[in-house]
């Protein structure tokens, strides 16, 4: 495997140079080969091993109040300068290049729509809980229900589940847990990382359509939004609001 390390780093920071259309769009989130996947299956291996319903629970308290810093959202966003997502099998560089890649892909696709290209912009803003001391495991990556059983379409769930105490807990592991059926993506405790409301969306909550708050809060639900599951949990409204998730991504 060739390290990432060797790209000639003008080549890894213009990203447009690969993002012609048409071309190698269809090797993005590939997670059978390449060259960042070991670090990748690491960081998912961490994840399913150690996000559970008590993890998400203490994390929610923690982190609820919102009282850790203040900072502006500029602030916010020079931040993820810092931060190199490491669950990303395409993604190399620093979070806030994406950020307005994001927001101007999101210009080109929809003019019209400024909350849009705000929301590009702002989406990924949670990932500066990487400099706060939180893993990577509880910060990037897709994201999925704890408290039932985990479906087919979440990344390596084969492999990786197996020390995760929760998946030896009867309860968590039926096809409902402990949700009751279409409950609500609002009732439902998604595994800890930077889509959580409370890490970013909350303090936006009164300035935001309600489709922005969706896109924000699961955009990492790829085996929902993606993988088409966990429909069982799903309200009307999800059902009304899913169109606008995948559109975002
Ligand atoms: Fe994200
Ligand atoms: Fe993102």
């Amino acid at each position: 495997h060739p390290s990432s390390q060797d790209a000639d780093p003008s080549d890894v920071f213009r990203p447009d140079a690969r993002a012609e259309p048409g071309t190698l769009k269809r090797d993005y989130r590939n997670y059978t080969a390449g060259p960042l996947l070991d670090r990748v299956y690491n960081t998912y291996l961490l994840m399913h091993t150690h996000q559970t319903v008590d993890f998400v629970l203490k994390k929610s308290m923690e982190y609820g109040a919102c009282a850790q810093r203040r900072m502006s959202i500029m602030e916010a966003l020079d931040l993820l300068d810092n931060v190199v997502d490491e669950s990303d099998p395409d993604v190399d560089f620093p979070n806030s290049y994406h950020a307005y890649q994001t927001a101007e892909g999101i210009r080109q696709a929809h003019p019209d729509k400024d909350w849009f290209q705000l929301v590009g912009l702002l989406h990924d803003m949670g990932k500066i809980l990487a400099l706060s001391g939180e893993p990577q495991w509880a910060v990037v990556g897709d994201t999925f229900p704890v408290g039932c059983r985990v479906q087919k379409s979440v990344v390596f769930s084969d492999s990786t589940f197996r020390d995760n105490p929760d998946s030896k807990n009867p309860l968590y592991n039926t096809q409902y847990g402990i949700y009751q059926p279409h409950c609500g993506l609002a009732n439902v405790l998604m595994s800890w990382g930077h889509d959580d409301g409370r890490a970013q969306a909350a303090p936006l909550t009164p300035f935001l359509l309600l489709q922005a708050l969706y896109m924000i809060r699961f955009h990492s639900f790829y085996p929902w939004h993606t993988g088409g599951d966990y429909m069982h949990l799903c309200s009307e409204e999800d059902q009304r609001m899913l169109p606008w998730v995948k559109e975002f991504k």
